[in-house]
């Protein structure tokens, strides 16, 4: 019997944990149990996840405050989650990515001596403060946890770096394709025509090393796309922190080929993204999608703990300069052959078979053959128990 619980906190996590619970639950044997703990570190794009992805948590613990900062959040879980693994004992804590949930969930698991999984084990750049607090939390994890799925063979050469044992570390492939390929091949995301007139430009950002300056970096330069091009729309889901939503509001609020939206659904997003030309985002799961996608993606950071995406050609890091990323775009609206050169999609991240893979692992189940075949990961490097 296996008791798995898995801890998730905010939009990335839902959407890149879903296809794992799902998995967990369908894999169970009849005395497995999988409980999902949702710590409410996001409060609207955490339950609209939940929704499209058809999860209901079995605890919800409500953190969420406006304003909060990462020691709020990682202060109050770590005593709300302790008391979460003395009521329900688990065998395993997943966890999966960086965020403030991820520390706290991974750290109080191991003082009460429950064994950590973390999803996306083994990203980094190396750089404390880029992304910050993600890289810190995300090596912090990789000092804890007991199993690591990486989710490419880079991430795991990162891991065996560290000193990781390798037979703790299995790629498995990203587990966001599996979301993305549910949502491509559900009814809910249907892809609609473009106005043909429209090149469309979908744009996300909400990293805190963003906050101040940078942010009215990519505001003005996202002006001056919309003034200097014909034919172009810009979309832009805005995020709910307010840091992020004051000055995009103020610089972009009253463009005329700027749309500022709400944070969409994921079948909302991903319609979005199919139909985008173009995509400027500083999110690590866009990279990952976009990539999947083959859409040409200016990344409004300096590096990237994806540097497959970057070597793949698809995306490219021009960090939060307002001459740089207006001139890149340019050059993608206006260069067909530039254009095309980087509109390939790729595998790297995965095959869509992740969380069957993270579930049979857990679950000590045998794996076959579609779990081994695979086109990017090599399954003896991987890891994979025969
Ligand atoms: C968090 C994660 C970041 C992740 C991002 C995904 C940390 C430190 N940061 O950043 O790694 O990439 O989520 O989006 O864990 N808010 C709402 N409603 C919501 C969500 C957020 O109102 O549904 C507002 C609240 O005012 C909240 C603020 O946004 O206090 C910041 O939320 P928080 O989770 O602390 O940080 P994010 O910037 O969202
Ligand atoms: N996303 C979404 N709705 C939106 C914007 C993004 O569903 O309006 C999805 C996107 O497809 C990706 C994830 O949210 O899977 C990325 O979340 P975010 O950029 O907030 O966090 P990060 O990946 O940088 O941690």
């Amino acid at each position: 019997m296996t008791r798995t619980l898995v801890v998730l906190g905010t939009r990335p996590e839902a959407i890149k944990l879903a296809p794992v619970i799902h998995a967990l639950k369908q894999h169970a044997g009849p005395n497995d149990q999988t409980i999902v703990c949702s710590t409410g570190q996001h409060r609207e794009m955490l339950l609209q996840t939940f929704e499209q992805f058809e999860i209901t948590p079995d605890i919800s613990l409500d953190i969420m405050k406006k304003g909060q900062s990462p020691s709020d959040v990682v202060g109050r879980l770590m005593i709300e989650l302790g008391q979460v693994y003395k009521d329900h004992t688990p065998d395993w804590v997943v966890v999966q990515g960086d965020t403030a949930t991820v520390l706290a969930g991974a750290l109080s698991a191991t003082l009460h001596k429950i064994k950590v999984a973390h999803v996306e084990a083994g990203l980094r750049t190396y750089d404390n403060s880029e992304p910050f607090p993600e890289e810190i939390n995300r090596r912090a994890v990789g000092v804890v946890a007991d199993q690591h799925f990486a989710s490419t063979k880079l991430a795991q050469q990162n891991l065996l770096s560290e000193g990781i044992p390798p037979e703790s570390i299995m790629v498995t492939g990203n587990t966001v394709i599996d979301s993305l390929n549910w949502m491509l091949s559900s009814q809910q995301s249907s892809t609609q025509p473009n106005d043909p007139n429209e090149r469309l430009i979908v744009v996300t950002a909400h990293r805190r090393e963003s906050f101040g300056e940078p942010i009215r970096q990519i505001c003005l330069a996202i002006r001056d796309i919309a003034r200097n091009h014909d034919n172009v729309r810009i979309v832009f889901p805005v995020h709910l922190n307010p840091m992020i939503r004051e000055p995009v509001h103020e610089i972009l609020g009253d463009e005329e080929c700027v749309d500022l939206i709400e944070p969409q659904n994921y079948a909302n997003f991903v319609r979005l993204l199919q139909n985008a030309h173009m995509i400027l985002s500083d999110s690590g799961g866009v990279q990952e999608e976009a990539s999947a996608l083959g859409i040409p993606t200016l990344l409004l950071r300096d590096c990237s703990e994806r540097p497959e995406a970057i070597d793949s050609g698809v995306v490219l890091s021009v960090g939060a300069d307002r001459g740089k990323i207006t001139s890149h775009a340019s050059t993608l609206l206006n260069d067909a052959d530039v254009y095309s050169k980087m509109a390939q999609p790729t595998t790297v991240f995965g095959d869509g078979r992740a969380s069957i893979r993270i579930a049979k692992c857990l679950l000590n189940l045998p794996f076959d053959a579609d779990d081994l075949a695979t086109t990017s990961l090599n399954p003896v490097e991987a890891n994979v128990p025969s």
